[in-house]
């Protein structure tokens, strides 16, 4: 029957990457395993608790800022605003990144702001003017896809600084946020 053996392959597929995506993430970065335990973790990252944060919300940043290398982006500014697809090639990694951007843009939507130490200053236009962003989400296969518009320009401004900010840390993971508070601490 073909459409078994498709349906098949695809699974075996889904299977192979899964498991060359959990390997990539086991695999021991530099001294010998067990680094993943909280006791000998260096990457607590305090900077990501939010005095209106979660601590879901707060531990789904640490995920995507750890595994910033399985991240990849692209990011399409429109006149009116953005068109982003992020992806992570981690199962786990792809869903703390849907949980992020949904709970985010709820946020926004809202216009509850929750004000992680190190969070952007870019975004606080967004938590004043909430209701002027039109955004759509959808979880397809090549990631998640969000586009936000807005007639207002200097929501349409704040939008590509941002969509900016991100590719840098999904790029460079903390490093760049270290950079960005750096630079703006000069201005
Ligand atoms: C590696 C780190 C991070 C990644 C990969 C990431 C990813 C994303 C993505 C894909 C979006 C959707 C908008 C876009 O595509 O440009 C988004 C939105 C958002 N993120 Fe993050 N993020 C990260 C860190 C942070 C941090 C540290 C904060 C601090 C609070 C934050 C707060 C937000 C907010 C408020 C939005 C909604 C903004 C809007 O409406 O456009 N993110 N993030």
């Amino acid at each position: 029957m073909p459409s078994f053996t498709k349906r098949t392959m695809i699974i075996a597929v889904i299977a192979f990457a899964a498991a060359a995506a959990a390997f990539a993430t086991l695999r021991p970065s530099g001294h010998h395993g067990h680094h993943m335990h909280g006791a000998h973790d260096e990457h607590s990252m305090p900077g990501l608790q939010g005095e209106n944060a979660t601590p879901e919300e707060s531990e789904e940043m640490r995920v995507l800022f750890r595994n910033f290398d399985t991240l990849s982006r692209e990011v399409t500014n429109l006149p009116d605003g953005i068109n982003t697809v992020t992806r992570s090639t981690d199962p786990a990694v792809m869903e703390a990144l849907v949980s992020h951007v949904i709970g985010m843009i709820d946020r926004v939507d809202q216009t509850d702001d929750p004000k992680v130490r190190i969070q952007s200053p870019a975004l606080d236009i967004f938590f004043l003017r909430g209701d002027r962003i039109t955004t759509t989400i959808d979880v397809a296969d090549e990631g998640v896809v969000v586009t936000q518009t807005s007639d207002d320009p200097e929501i349409v401004e704040a939008l590509h600084t941002h969509a900016a900010e991100v590719s840098d840390m999904a790029a460079r993971g903390m490093q760049a946020v270290h950079e960005m508070m750096a630079a703006r601490a000069q201005n």
